[in-house]
């Protein structure tokens, strides 16, 4: 049966765990598959992007996989109107895998419906992003050199930001999760209830000041403007100010997947503690072990 990477769950623990061994290969020193030489990996990317699909794409041709693919559907048959089942029923034909961005949540699962070739998620609508999580574990894991017994703290837009749903619900079991958000940009009642049932202890609050001092990571996100529906505004988003980062553990860490707008100041960037272009480097040797895995190379 055709493997895909449509949400986080679809790799258990123990992928999960073997996935980072590979990763952390690959990040020493990355190295070809013989296996996967000549392989195409096709990067649909109906949003923009700037990591996960250049990232993606330094992944394929570092393991000696050919890349197709777009990141402008102005210019794809889908402006003429080609439904999403359609175009990969297309593109399968001449890929290996598929790399699917898009803006509609559960794109990538209708697109694994009907795919003969892995599909992987890149981000979809408002729902999950779990190659950004692999990657943030990844991180987690190297740099706190554990992934339970932690306080994670999700600030920014929680109730719209796919990569806060995606990482909380891969860190609920064994953590303590912190949602920083106003109440129009807080994580669902459900979403709250869904990481609890997993087993984390959950709390929600309005500002950073009431969450930073216990953090050991502060996952910061940005105001996912695009996605808002009419009336929401992001006037009482939470800085991150260096003041406040002040009052944080020697030795937690900030993270964030990036793009960064007002809510990370640039003054954060020289702070020992700040690890979010370690984290966006880790990418590659985490989606190099992605592909591989669901290529069986
Ligand atoms: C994120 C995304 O697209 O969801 N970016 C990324 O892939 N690193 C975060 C964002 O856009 O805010």
């Amino acid at each position: 049966m055709t493997q895909h990477l449509c949400g986080i769950d679809d790799f258990d623990r123990s992928t999960r765990e073997a996935l980072f061994s590979r990763a952390a290969r690959h990040a020493d020193a990355p190295s070809k598959n013989p296996v996967l030489d000549g392989k195409i990996v096709a990067c649909l990317f109906f949003e923009p992007s700037t990591r996960t699909h250049l990232s993606f794409e330094s992944a394929a041709q570092r393991l000696g996989m050919g890349v197709i693919g777009f990141d402008d559907p102005s210019v794809t048959s889908a402006a003429k109107g080609e439904t999403l089942e359609d175009t990969i029923r297309v593109v399968q034909t001449f890929a290996d895998c598929i790399v699917l961005r898009h803006p509609e949540a559960g794109a990538a699962a209708r697109a694994a419906a009907v795919a003969g070739v892995p599909v992987v998620n890149a981000g979809d609508g408002d729902n999950e992003h779990p190659t950004q999580t692999l990657l943030d574990m990844f991180t987690v894991q190297r740099e706190c050199g554990r992934l339970n017994g932690l306080n994670i703290v999700f600030a920014g837009d929680v109730r719209w930001g796919r990569t806060a749903h995606s990482l909380a619900l891969a860190m609920a079991p064994g953590n303590q999760l912190t949602f920083v958000a106003p109440d129009a940009l807080q994580v669902t009642d459900d979403f709250a209830a869904e990481t609890a049932a997993r087993g984390a202890a959950v709390s929600k609050t309005q500002r950073l000041a009431d969450a930073v001092p216990a953090a050991d990571v502060i996952y910061m996100t940005r105001p996912q403007r695009e996605r808002w529906p009419e009336g929401v505004t992001d006037s009482d988003v939470d800085v991150l100010t260096p003041e406040l980062l002040q009052t944080a553990k020697s030795d937690a860490i900030v993270m964030h997947p990036l793009p960064r707008t007002a809510e990370l100041p640039v003054a954060c960037d020289a702070d020992q503690r700040a690890r979010y272009f370690q984290q966006v480097a880790n990418g590659v040797p985490v989606r190099m072990a992605i592909l591989e895995h669901l290529l069986g190379a």
